[in-house]
């Protein structure tokens, strides 16, 4: 069965949607919709496809299978609801959405109209860190003490000012943590698992923007594992990210912009460093290319075939939202929060 694509939104991300699809065997593009609608003729010229303006009209077309959303954050669980309701797959970018209640709303009308909902988290198919994940969960690093996921990276005012949704509240639904730095906020919850406890603070430090371009968050976990949190878009020029992992029998150092993962061991002879090529968005969002992406949509293709849930589902994607929300909560309230949350602590 070969399974068709449409896409709604036509802005920086959509062209790596549309590649990854052109990669993929047996699948094919047939729409695009952007409220730019030369924007979604730009794509279909290039790749094939019919080009809309009003993204309904794309989900009223019945060969349709799987809807990938490449617009604003706040669009996408009002999107990812009405897809559903017309017996769409979807595929959505990161962030899942702009709140965890949001988030539990797509979760129930996917399952309730039996399609699958996969959430954009390429870093999860690179192969460094599959290896990390695979070292971790054999027991290879020992037992995890210390972790941390730091993202230095830059942004300018002109990027703020690129797209009207950047930089609010009501749009973005936050600033470097839900944009930037939740690709290592989703590995760092991937690899080591969901804290229990968040004490976090945010700052809007060096843009005109409302969310934060600063957040640091201390993370404590049920078996006592300790975690920290750096993320800003204030580091001129901006540094590749990297994510620290420190156990009882070694250290890993994934050095994720710069494809290098480094292994540490008491016998130095096991010490080694593995090399892949790699791109960061660290000073320029688009500075990514399509093969983690092409990795995550043939995942996705092969789940809807054996009827499966996608690697990475609804599920997985809330859980860098339940964090970044704990985050914000206990900067605006100055206590911690406990994950899951209390009701005492909305
Ligand atoms: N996975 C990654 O590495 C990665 C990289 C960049 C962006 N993203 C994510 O992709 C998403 C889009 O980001 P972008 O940078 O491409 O944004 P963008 O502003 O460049 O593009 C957004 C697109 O959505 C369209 N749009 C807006 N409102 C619409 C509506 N009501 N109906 C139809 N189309 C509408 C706009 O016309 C535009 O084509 C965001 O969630 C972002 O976080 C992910």
């Amino acid at each position: 069965m070969k399974l068709k694509f449409g896409i709604i939104g036509a802005g920086n991300i959509a062209p790596v949607h549309a590649t990854a699809i052109q990669n993929i065997k047996d699948v094919e593009l047939v729409a695009v919709a952007a409220n730019h609608l030369e924007r979604a003729q730009a794509l279909t010229s290039q790749f094939g496809g019919v080009a809309y303006r009003d993204y309904k009209e794309l989900l009223s077309q019945s060969d349709v299978d799987i809807v990938t959303l490449c617009v604003p954050h706040f669009l996408h669980a009002p999107l990812t609801l009405e897809a559903a309701a017309a017996g769409k797959h979807v595929i959505c970018e990161k962030p899942m959405a702009i709140s965890l209640a949001e988030c539990d709303t797509m979760i129930a009308a996917c399952n309730k109209a039996h399609v699958n909902l996969g959430i954009i988290f390429q870093g999860r198919f690179e192969p460094l860190a599959i290896k990390l994940k695979k070292a971790i969960d054999s027991g290879e690093l020992g037992r995890l003490l210390w972790v941390s996921a730091n993202v230095f990276w830059h942004r300018t005012d002109a990027y703020y000012d690129s797209a009207p949704w950047r930089g609010t509240w009501a749009s973005e639904g936050g600033g470097v943590l839900i944009n930037q730095a939740i690709h290592a906020l989703d590995l760092l919850l991937w690899l080591t698992g969901t804290p229990t406890r968040v004490i976090g603070r945010i700052q809007t430090l060096n843009h005109q923007i409302e969310v934060e371009d600063c957040a640091m968050a201390m993370l404590e976990y049920a078996n006592g594992q300790m975690g920290i949190i750096q993320a800003t878009t204030v580091a001129i020029p901006g540094f590749p990210e990297r994510i620290e992992i420190y156990g009882s029998e070694g250290s890993a150092i994934y050095h994720k912009g710069q494809g290098q993962l480094e292994w540490h061991f008491n016998d130095a002879s096991r010490n080694h460093v593995d090399k892949v090529e790699a791109s960061s968005g660290a000073a320029q969002p688009m500075d990514i290319t399509a093969a983690a992406h092409t990795a995550q949509f043939k995942d996705f293709v092969e789940a809807v075939l054996e009827h499966r849930a996608p690697s990475v589902d609804g599920k997985a994607g809330r859980s860098s939202i339940e964090l970044i929300e704990a985050i914000y909560r206990s900067s605006r309230k100055n206590i911690p929060i406990d994950i899951p949350f209390q009701e005492d602590e909305a």
